[in-house]
């Protein structure tokens, strides 16, 4: 589905826990969290956009957890770009950080580079600044694109609530401040890690953050 003229959202299939997965076209197309969907699901996608699965060498993760990145093993030529944090616990294969016993996963990608937080994604029309926005786990990221008004929130907020705070390095106070630095933000498009797009006014966007931060506080 396409959300503007260079994003497009894969939501998965009925049944499957997988996240949602975004592409970004520009110079390159950047793949965000290839998810826990069917190599077909993910290559009628790609397709649908005119690219092959082996065309994405640039993937990025929000999180090291397993419904985000075990499909990354259909990627042969990709890149991975995670936090350190977070990918301290890829590189030990570390399966119940990474909730792969859950969601029976035994991949994890190995060919990782690591973001530093306030870095900028450069696509050419668009650009990206990397936030690390810990809470959900301690190396969580989210992506936030000031021109366009776009924020890649991974599993921090979602369009009405937020992530869990009760997993292995999850910590609500971080969730917390997190939330509160992401309220400062303009943008009106939400792209979470789960559940539909939300598109709205800057306005509204931060009527929900405030809401979220209400129930938390
Ligand atoms: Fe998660």
């Amino acid at each position: 589905m396409q959300v503007t003229t260079e994003v497009f959202v894969l939501y998965p299939e009925t049944n499957n826990f997988s996240s949602n997965t975004y592409l970004i076209t520009g110079r390159e197309p950047l793949l965000i969290d290839p998810g826990l969907h069917s190599k077909e699901h993910l290559g009628a996608f790609l397709k649908s956009h005119g690219y092959k699965l082996s065309d994405i060498k640039k993937i990025v993760l929000t999180h090291a957890h397993a419904d985000h990145f075990a499909s990354g093993k259909y990627f042969p030529k990709a890149r991975f770009f995670i936090s350190e944090q977070d990918g301290l616990y890829l590189k030990t294969k570390d399966d119940f950080y990474t909730m792969s016993e859950f969601f029976v996963n035994h991949y994890y990608p190995d060919n990782l580079s690591f973001l530093k937080n306030e870095e900028y994604i450069d696509l050419g029309s668009s650009k990206y600044k990397v936030l690390i926005t810990p809470g959900h786990t301690s190396g969580s990221i989210s992506l936030y694109d000031k021109k366009n008004g776009i924020f890649i929130s991974g599993d921090l907020l979602f369009e009405d609530s937020c992530g869990r705070f009760d997993l292995i390095s999850s910590s609500k106070a971080e969730l917390i401040s997190s939330l509160k630095k992401v309220r400062e933000l303009d943008f009106k498009i939400l792209l979470a890690g789960h559940g539909l797009v939300f598109n709205s006014s800057e306005e509204s966007q931060r009527k929900t953050i405030e809401q979220v931060l209400k129930l938390l506080i």
